[in-house]
């Protein structure tokens, strides 16, 4: 690559062709005497943004370590772009791990690294035998499509505000050109306006990007505004997955007060358009075939 060239795409591998890159069938995570999932099953549709909601505790966070090897469940099947991670024996053999970014809840930089050696990371991990100067190229276009200006490159985590830290996770997260991104509580923290930003981002990124996108978020406006379906975790598994329409539809208490409730109900006005694109249909509910919406 000549030095005037854009970084192009890390990738070694075809994309994914599948329906669904993820798919957890039958999980059961346990702490001690606690279960946190029994028998939860989940399908995420390749391309699209699914919103992961659930009370404080239920288990969100616990099932994106699962699904990307981090948490072995006690019993169960994930698989992630068809191969199951939850029979790999050792790390090396996840192999899809080159091939998902995440931005942990609460961000997770590095603090004695400056946001670009943060970036760094994952790409050294990955592709040990890239330049130093393609790892700093590399490095600063992530951290300019995350909407950070580019002298943040040089900057340490305790240097940037909240919002831009998140944004420098962000950078990290798309280190290695992924297929799937996790955002773990993207914009928690964040005030409306920046928020709004970071939401429009994601939605951005994943359309130019072509990503699917596994979002853990409590930001009813983030639901409404860019997830394609909504995942609910409840009694310990995926009560329902549908878009907000498909879910208002279901009478079960908790997504009645969620979506119903004050918040909610403010979220849905201001959103009122952007809900309207998806009509009603509560007995396609778990249905997982490709959306017709696409
Ligand atoms: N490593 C662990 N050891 C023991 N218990 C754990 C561990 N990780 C998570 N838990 C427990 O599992 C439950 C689910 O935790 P998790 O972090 O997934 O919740 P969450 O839905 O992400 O909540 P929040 O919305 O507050 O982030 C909690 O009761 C938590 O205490
Ligand atoms: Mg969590």
């Amino acid at each position: 690559m000549s030095d005037e060239e854009e970084p192009r795409t890390l990738r070694r591998h075809e994309r994914f062709k599948g329906d669904f890159p993820i798919v957890v069938e039958g999980l059961v995570n346990r702490f001690g005497s606690q279960t946190v999932h029994e028998n939860l099953d989940l399908k995420v549709r390749n391309g699209e943004i699914l919103g992961v909601v659930g009370g404080s505790g239920t288990g969100k966070s616990v099932l994106m370590r699962s699904i990307i090897g981090l948490q072995r469940p006690n019993e169960g099947n994930i698989d992630v772009f068809g191969r199951s991670i939850t029979e790999a024996e050792t790390d090396e053999d996840i192999r899809a791990r080159n091939r998902w970014g995440v931005l942990f809840q609460g961000g997770a930089l590095f603090s004695t690294l400056t946001v670009g050696e943060n970036v760094q990371v994952p790409i050294k991990q990955f592709y040990p035998e890239i330049s130093e100067q393609l790892l700093n190229e590399i490095a600063r276009y992530k951290v300019v499509l995350s909407g950070l200006p580019e002298d943040a490159v040089d900057k340490y985590p305790s240097e940037l505000s909240g919002g831009m830290r998140k944004r420098a996770g962000l950078a990290r997260a798309l280190a290695i050109d992924p297929e799937l991104l996790f955002l773990d509580e993207p914009t928690a923290g964040l005030d409306p306006i920046g928020a709004d930003k970071f939401d429009r981002l994601t939605r951005e990124l994943q359309q130019t990007l072509g990503l699917t996108v596994f979002l853990i978020t409590h930001d009813l406006d983030t639901l409404y505004a860019i997830c394609d379906r909504v995942a609910v975790l409840a009694d310990k598994r995926v009560i329902a997955v549908g878009t907000i329409p498909e879910l208002l539809a279901t009478d079960h208490p908790w997504i009645q007060e969620y979506f119903n409730g004050a918040r909610g109900r403010a979220a849905q006005g201001s959103m009122a358009k952007s809900s309207e694109k998806s009509a009603a249909r509560a007995d396609n509910m778990m249905d997982n075939a490709p959306s017709s919406r696409a």
